[in-house]
């Protein structure tokens, strides 16, 4: 029998790169093959975000241009997964004649029959919520590489007024420890260099008496020479306990993705995110006592409404104040269904805009600085290849997660860990020299100096 191929794209947070690893392993187990050529793909599958309108406008502009390829095709199915697919449900299929497949984050184990529905004519609809799935038995499919990504938890309880994820992705849940921990080794044993631990709110993971702090010194032993990164956090639940063990662990990398959302109390009320800007402060400031060289990244969302200019300009304090090492920076785009949805959006549209220039602006020129104040140190940085613009240059990253370019050699591959002496930097990328490979001990070595 001839088999199906099936080729998926994803969009999105890093959740759905990892949940797309996991339906290649289901399909894969069904006896589907992959492709990465759309055109002699039986099955299209797109794994979608509703985090904002103009991730939706992204998936309808691409449907688009399926259509174009694959009508007329017979035996064919497109399909939704995602979190489209659990906010819009039916009406995927009753809008775009193209869909007949909607499989919502929770439904994965069984897109194998929707599938089989699908190619028999009907539609094959999954977009049940579960409160226990995590799909804790499937080892996702990755190719080989340097780095993975894997899910530790699923969903948010959290409800922040503007957000969708808690009603496209359901109620927390955590993996087991045990399965995480093994997953690691694998990767480890397979050459993997870099895990990234992924959760909505990382500081909720609980499974039995063991919280997040507790899965990442764990992770963390498997295997010293494997950096260790996770995200996201939510500033009301960091612990001092999670800090401490990212400073306890060399090979955790000191950097924290802490979204802080608005500058002003007001709107952080109104937005349910359940911490002031003092909070916020203190526990940057407690962090940078903990972890020395620590550094963070963060989310804005500008234009929230009833945002007045006063409100605007303490998110930009915020930012000088914290001075990150960078930020993603977004229009409040109302999302149906939610808290926020019922409030007026009445920041006028120019306003949005201008304000997210001045916050992006700003984000710039602090990240430029920063970045200045490297220039002539050394940093340590994971060789991932060669770089996107010339095969001259390598490229790599920093504990930091800062994109660091230097010369080609053939004394070092990826995988491999150097020191590079930085001697120019802009406001998103280090340049610099390799001073030295380093042993593969080093991260038990700085460990126990
Ligand atoms: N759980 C993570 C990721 C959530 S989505 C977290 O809490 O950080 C990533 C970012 O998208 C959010 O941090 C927020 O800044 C932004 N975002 C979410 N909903 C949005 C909306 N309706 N409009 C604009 N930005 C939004
Ligand atoms: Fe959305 Fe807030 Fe949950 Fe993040 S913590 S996913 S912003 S509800
Ligand atoms: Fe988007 Fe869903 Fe992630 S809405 S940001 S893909 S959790």
């Amino acid at each position: 029998m001839k088999k199906n191929k099936v080729y998926i794209e994803t969009y999105g947070c890093q959740m759905n790169v990892a949940d797309s690893e996991l339906v290649m392993s289901i399909l894969l187990d069904k006896g589907y093959e992959l492709t990465k050529n759309l055109k002699e793909a039986n099955v299209v599958l797109l794994n979608t975000c509703s985090v904002r309108d103009n991730a939706e406008q992204r998936i309808y502009g691409r449907l688009g241009n399926i259509k174009s390829v694959k009508s007329g095709e017979p035996n064919v199915v497109v399909g939704i997964l995602g979190c489209m697919a659990e906010r819009l449900r039916e009406n995927l299929i009753e809008k775009n004649k193209i869909v007949n497949l909607v499989v919502g984050p929770d439904e994965y184990r069984n897109l194998p029959e929707y599938l089989d529905e699908a190619f028999s004519g009907g539609k094959g609809i999954g977009v049940r919520l579960s409160r226990t799935e995590t799909y804790d038995d499937i080892i996702p499919y990755r190719e080989g590489g340097l780095s993975a990504w894997i899910s530790v938890m699923r969903g948010c309880d959290k409800f922040c007024t503007y957000c969708v994820v808690p009603y496209t992705r359901g109620r927390e849940r955590s993996r087991t420890l045990f399965s995480v921990v093994n997953e690691v080794k694998t990767l480890s044993r397979r050459g993997f260099r870099e895990v990234t631990l992924l959760g909505q709110n990382v500081n909720s993971y609980k499974d039995k008496e063991n919280d997040f702090a507790d899965l990442l010194a764990a992770v963390a032993r498997v295997d010293r020479k494997m950096r260790i990164r996770f995200t996201t956090s939510h500033p009301q639940d960091l612990s001092d306990k999670l800090l401490y063990t990212i400073a306890e662990n060399s090979n955790v990398c000191n950097y924290i993705h802490l979204p802080v959302q608005s500058g002003s109390d007001r709107i952080l009320e109104l937005m349910n995110r359940t911490y002031t800007i003092e909070h916020y402060l203190k526990l940057i400031e407690r962090a940078r006592k903990i972890i020395p060289g620590v550094s963070f990244s963060t989310d804005i969302i500008a234009g929230f409404p009833t945002e007045t200019e006063e409100d605007h300009l303490a998110t930009l304090d915020v930012l000088k104040t914290v001075r990150y090492d960078g930020a993603f920076m977004f229009k409040y785009s109302p999302r149906e269904g939610t808290k926020a949805y019922k409030m007026n959006d009445d920041v006028p549209e120019d306003v949005k805009g201008r304000r997210l220039k001045e916050i992006i602006d700003l984000q710039q020129k602090i990240s430029f600085e920063k970045n200045q104040e490297l220039l002539g140190g050394e940093e340590v940085v994971l060789v991932e290849g060669e770089s996107r613009k010339s095969s001259e240059y390598f490229a790599g990253r920093t504990d930091t997660n800062k994109v660091t370019i230097f010369p080609a050699s053939d004394s070092y591959k990826t995988g491999d860990y150097i020191k590079v002496k930085i001697n120019r930097a802009t406001s998103a990328t280090l340049f610099g020299d390799v001073v030295e490979k380093i042993s593969p001990d080093f991260f038990e070595i700085q460990k126990t100096a």
